[in-house]
C-alpha cells in the first residue's frame, strides 16, 4: 500500500501517520523518539488554554519543545472562542508549532463540566466559534480532534466536523469512540468511513490501532486521509517504523534487537532529563532534581519498555522506590542480561 503525504491547510506531511496525544505520556522527549521511528505528526499533551492566557509558568512549560519533533500541534482546550483565540496567539508566536488543535474530545469530568473537551460536541455552533475565531488570530493551519459522539444514542460527529468544515478548519482528527466508552471497546471504522465520505477537508483516523497491521487496514477500510496511533506508541515507538514499511509497500522488521531497545530506552529517559532540567525555571523551589523528576515520569513508561519480559513483574515492584534514572537502567539492564534471545518481537 502506498500512501500519499497529507496536506493540512497548506502544511505538508510526508508521513500521515501521527503520534495521538495522550496526556502523561506524549511530552517532549517521547515525540522526538517517535520521530526518530518515523512518525510523521505531534501533538502536545492536552494544555489549559485559559492557563496559557493567564501566562501560568506550569501551562507554558508545556509549549516548550525539544530538537526534532515536528510538524508539531499545539493541542489544547477551552470552551471561550476569545481565549482560544489569544491561546492560539501566544502558542503561534514561541515560533515552535506548525499546527493548532483544538480538543473536542476529552472525556475528563473536570474539563467537560466547564463545557471543554468533548463537551464541546454537545454545542456544535460554539466550536464552530472556536474554530473561526482561532483561525482569524493565527496564520496557522487549525484542527480539531474529537470523537463519533457523547455517546451511542447521542452520535452527532457529522454535525461536528461540518461545524469545523464550515468555520473554517483545515482538518479533522476521529476517534472513532464514544465518549461514553472513555477509551474502551471496539472502535466503529465504519463511522469514520462515514466521516470521511462526508467530508472536504482531510479526516486523519484514531482508535483501534494496535499493531502496525492495522494502520493499512484502517487506511483501506475507511479511505482517510491519514491515521493516528496511541497507546500502542507507548514503550513501542518501533510501531511507527513498521507502519512506515508497511505504508511504503514493504515488509515490516517485527523485531529489534535487545541493544537497541535498551540503547532506545536510555535515549528516551536521557530526553525526559533534557526537559526536566528544562522545566527547572518553571517549578518550585525544594522539589525533586531533574534526575529524580524524570525517573518518576518515566515509571510508567518503563513498565510499557519492559512488558512481556521475563522478569518484568519485579521492576513493577520496584517501581515506586526508583529515584534515579542510574536505577531505572539497572532495572533494565537486570531484566535484559537475562532474555534469552538477542531479538525482542514487537507487540
Ligand atoms: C493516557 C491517555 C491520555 C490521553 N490524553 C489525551 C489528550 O490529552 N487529548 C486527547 O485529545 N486525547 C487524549 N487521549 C486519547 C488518545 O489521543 C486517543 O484518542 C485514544 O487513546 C485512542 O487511540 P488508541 O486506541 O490508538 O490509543 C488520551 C488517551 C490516553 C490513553
Amino acid at each position: 500500500m502506498n500512501m500519499e503525504p497529507l496536506d493540512i491547510g497548506g502544511l505538508n506531511i510526508e508521513m500521515p501517520v501521527a503520534l495521538a496525544p495522550m496526556a502523561g505520556y506524549t511530552n517532549a522527549a517521547f515525540r522526538t523518539i517517535c520521530h526518530q521511528f518515523g512518525c510523521g505528526f505531534f501533538f502536545t499533551e492536552v494544555i489549559n488554554a485559559a492557563g496559557i492566557t493567564h501566562g501560568s509558568k506550569r501551562t507554558l512549560f508545556m509549549l516548550e519543545t525539544l530538537a526534532g519533533e515536528t510538524p508539531l500541534a499545539g493541542h489544547m482546550y477551552g470552551s471561550d472562542p476569545a481565549v482560544m483565540a489569544d491561546a492560539a496567539r501566544t502558542i503561534e508566536d514561541t515560533g515552535r508549532f506548525q499546527l493548532i488543535d483544538i480538543n473536542c474530545g476529552c472525556p475528563v469530568r473536570k474539563i467537560v463540566a466547564k463545557h471543554c473537551g468533548v463537551a464541546l460536541m454537545a454545542d456544535p455552533a460554539r466550536l464552530g466559534r472556536i474554530v473561526a475565531s482561532v483561525k482569524k488570530a493565527v496564520s496557522l493551519p487549525v484542527t480539531v480532534k474529537t470523537r463519533l459522539g457523547l455517546s451511542e444514542d447521542r452520535h452527532n460527529v457529522l454535525e461536528v466536523a461540518k461545524a469545523v468544515e464550515e468555520s473554517g478548519g483545515d482538518a479533522i482528527h476521529i476517534h472513532s469512540r464514544y465518549a461514553s466508552k472513555q477509551h474502551s471497546g471496539p472502535a466503529d471504522w465504519d463511522a469514520l468511513a462515514e466521516v470521511k465520505t462526508a467530508c472536504s477537508i482531510p479526516v486523519v483516523g484514531n482508535g483501534g490501532i494496535d499493531g502496525a497491521e492495522d494502520a493499512p487496514r484502517m487506511l483501506k477500510h475507511t479511505g482517510v486521509d491519514g491515521v493516528m496511533i496511541g497507546r500502542a506508541s507507548i514503550g513501542n515507538p518501533w510501531v511507527f517504523k513498521d507502519v512506515a514499511a508497511l505504508l511504503g509497500g514493504g515488509e515490516p522488521e517485527g523485531r529489534h534487537s535487545v541493544q537497541e531497545h535498551r540503547k532506545t530506552i536510555q535515549a528516551h529517559v536521557e530526553a525526559v532529563v533534557k526537559l526536566k532540567e528544562r522545566e527547572q525555571p518553571f517549578r518550585k523551589r525544594g522539589r525533586m532534581n531533574s534526575d529524580e523528576a524524570a525517573a518518576v515520569l518515566f515509571r510508567p513508561v518503563l513498565l510499557k519498555y519492559m512488558a512481556g519480559f521475563r522478569g518484568s513483574s519485579s521492576i513493577r515492584r520496584g517501581l515506586n522506590s526508583m529515584l534515579s534514572t542510574a536505577e531505572v537502567m539497572a532495572a533494565v539492564d537486570r531484566v535484559l542480561s537475562a532474555h534469552e534471545s538477542d531479538w525482542v518481537n514487537h507487540a
